[in-house]
């Protein structure tokens, strides 16, 4: 706290982000990083974009990415919008499309981001409750509202709502815009993109940190009508020309260009997560039928923070929030075969000493 702080920054509670430990040796299962390394022809098409052009600016409209992502899609450039990590989108996307008079509804367990950037731009929002079993309940969500959002599959708990459901959801809502944080859409779920021309109140937000192995890069883009993605320019170009740099749109044109490598390391995490749930739940744990690349699990024999603490003391970061309805889970990122057997081998230590 210091006196030269404006009254926003005095308020803020920031998001605090999973720790990115410098201990060498940890088995680093807290922040949904992909196991894998991104495709070599990501590397490569970085390698080949560092030289002397890095005096000049990148392209402010990273066009050749948007390309890349619309082809990949069947949409048109215009229907793309890129940023800084998805995080960056959706800061913009709550406030260009979210902050109206009535609130913002999302789920009461949902990505703990949501409400920060409600803070930092003053947004009346309101938590909508998800069901006993976890999930996300759309009749729920008829009531006045000024906007929409919450990850599908949704974070922390995995749980992948159907298809179905979200275009009942826009139908019920066509007077404000339903934001999908399509995350972790690549682990098994069905993206609502191939809703969007049926559709003009639907964004669909995506990442390349998760499925393409690429949190390091920070590339995220939200795609949808027109007028929703010019929305997003009006406010990105009032805050940051260039937030994509020339070796980020370079890694990222790559990235989706290689189809083969991302299916492949999509695939390897879905059976490493499937061999994992079924290894846990011989252990006792009730896990939440996860479509991403993480698991959300409880052990009705011993306290979620302490399980936590014990796998840390022999070297494992998962993650636990301190927070109601949730506080006894851990967020188990999906490893390596090798890594998983590490953490299986830990927690029937810990559980059977
Ligand atoms: C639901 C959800 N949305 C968005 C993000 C942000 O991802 P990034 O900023 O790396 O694209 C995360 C990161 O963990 C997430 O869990």
């Amino acid at each position: 706290m210091s006196k030269y702080w404006s009254t926003v920054v005095r308020d803020l509670t920031p998001y605090v982000p999973g720790e990115q430990p410098k201990l060498a040796n940890l088995i680093k299962l807290n922040t949904n990083e992909n196991p894998y390394g991104p495709s070599p022809r990501v590397l490569e098409a970085i390698e080949h974009e560092t030289s002397e052009t890095l005096r000049l600016y990148p392209d402010p409209n990273a066009m050749r990415l948007k390309e890349a992502i619309a082809g990949y899609h069947g949409l048109s450039p215009q229907q793309v919008f890129v940023g800084n990590g998805s995080d960056e989108v959706l800061a913009h996307v709550f406030l260009a499309l979210l902050k109206h008079e009535r609130p913002v509804l999302f789920p009461d367990i949902s990505y703990s981001f949501y409400p920060v950037y409600c803070a930092l731009y003053g947004i009346n929002h309101r938590a909508v409750p998800l069901t006993e079993s976890f999930a996300i309940a759309v009749d729920d969500y008829r009531q006045a509202n000024g906007g929409i959002i919450f990850p599908n599959p949704n974070a922390p708990t995995g749980c992948l709502l159907p298809l179905a459901e979200i275009e009942r959801l826009l139908k019920d809502n066509e007077e404000s815009v339903v934001v999908i944080d399509e995350a972790y859409i690549d682990f098994g779920g069905e993206s609502a993109i191939s809703l969007i021309d049926r559709h003009p109140n639907l964004l669909v937000v995506q990442t390349l940190s998760k499925s393409r192995a690429l949190a390091g890069l920070r590339v995220g883009f939200a795609v949808g009508n027109a007028a929703l993605i010019e929305a997003l320019e009006r406010v990105k170009n009032s805050f940051n020309s260039y937030p994509l740099d020339r070796l980020a749109i370079a890694g990222a044109v790559a990235a989706i260009a290689d189809r083969e490598y991302f299916e492949q390391i999509c695939q390897a995490v879905i059976d490493s997560r499937e061999a994992l749930i079924r290894s846990l739940v011989e252990l006792g744990f009730r896990v939440l039928p996860s479509k991403a690349n993480f698991v959300f699990a409880r052990h009705p024999a011993m306290d979620g923070a302490e399980l936590a603490r014990s796998l840390r003391d022999r070297g494992i970061i998962v993650r636990h929030f301190k927070l109601a309805r949730i506080d006894q889970f851990l967020r188990i990122t999906v490893g390596t075969d090798m890594q998983c057997d590490v953490l299986l081998a830990a927690l029937r230590e810990i559980l059977h000493p």
